[in-house]
């Protein structure tokens, strides 16, 4: 019952120093900062009432276009996965774009834009002097195109690519790469992700983590592994970082 006792004591005192040692914050890009679905009023001019769901799709093949390559170890940039899967949802939903209709939605995916909450909440932490990177899939030239256009390229201490070793997220070697380049130790490293595979991969590599859930209908993978704080929105994760009044995931 003691041993117990102390075990819970110990558990509240390790959880503290986390919170309280200096922090290195590692943002997520798409999705995260980045509104993925920023581009569903300009599909919908094209497709109408189902641009929601071609958007969600495109985004899911996306992602499985980079695990897949991840695991084939056949590696091509981010924008390669984006491109094939917007191919592929035109096949599925039967919509017949030209090329240069598919380019100009690639162009706009080039220039989504950043959800509202994510200006304030990285000047706020950049006050205190916390430091905030872009860690991403996407290219190190796609990412800072995407900061530019959103106006958050001051924000951001630097940007760290995949594509510096060639695979995917959440392949550990991505996480340890981070670190590499930032020269963070795990303990007090952050990923600030609302993608729960990020956030699994980066509890898997020992890191801290903020799921940014956005909306409660949004599921965490039933793994058996926990953030180590949930919030929902950027502006509360700022709060959480600064305050120190970190919660668990209810
Ligand atoms: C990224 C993807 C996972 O920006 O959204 O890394």
């Amino acid at each position: 019952m003691i041993a117990g006792m102390l075990n819970i004591f110990e558990t509240i005192n390790n959880a503290k120093d986390t919170m309280n040692m200096q922090k290195i914050l590692a943002f997520d890009i798409y999705g995260t900062l980045i509104d993925t679905h920023g581009i569903v009023s300009q599909l919908e001019s094209l497709i109408g009432d189902i641009a929601r769901e071609f958007s969600a799709s495109w985004r899911n093949k996306q992602l499985e276009y980079s695990f897949r390559r991840g695991l084939m170890g056949y590696y091509q940039d981010f924008s390669i996965c984006t491109r094939d899967a917007l191919l592929y949802c035109c096949e599925q939903y039967r919509l017949n774009l030209s090329e240069e209709g598919i380019r100009e939605l690639l162009d706009l995916y080039k220039m989504l834009p950043a959800f509202a909450d994510v200006k304030p909440a990285l000047s706020a932490l950049n006050e205190k002097q916390i430091a905030c990177h872009a860690f991403s899939n996407g290219s190190r030239s796609a990412v800072q195109q995407l900061l530019e256009c959103a106006g958050l390229e001051r924000l951001i201490a630097s940007v760290v690519s995949v594509d510096d070793v060639q695979t995917f997220k959440p392949d550990p070697r991505v996480y340890q790469h981070f670190l590499k380049k930032t020269g963070a130790c795990r303990e007090g490293t952050w990923l600030v992700s609302s993608n729960p595979f990020d956030i699994i991969g980066a509890i898997h590599a020992g890191w801290q983590t903020a799921w940014v859930y956005r909306s409660q209908s949004n599921i965490f993978d039933p793994w058996g592994m926990e953030p180590t704080v949930a919030v929902p929105d950027l502006r509360e994760l700022a709060m959480t970082i600064m305050g120190n009044n970190g919660r668990k995931p209810t």
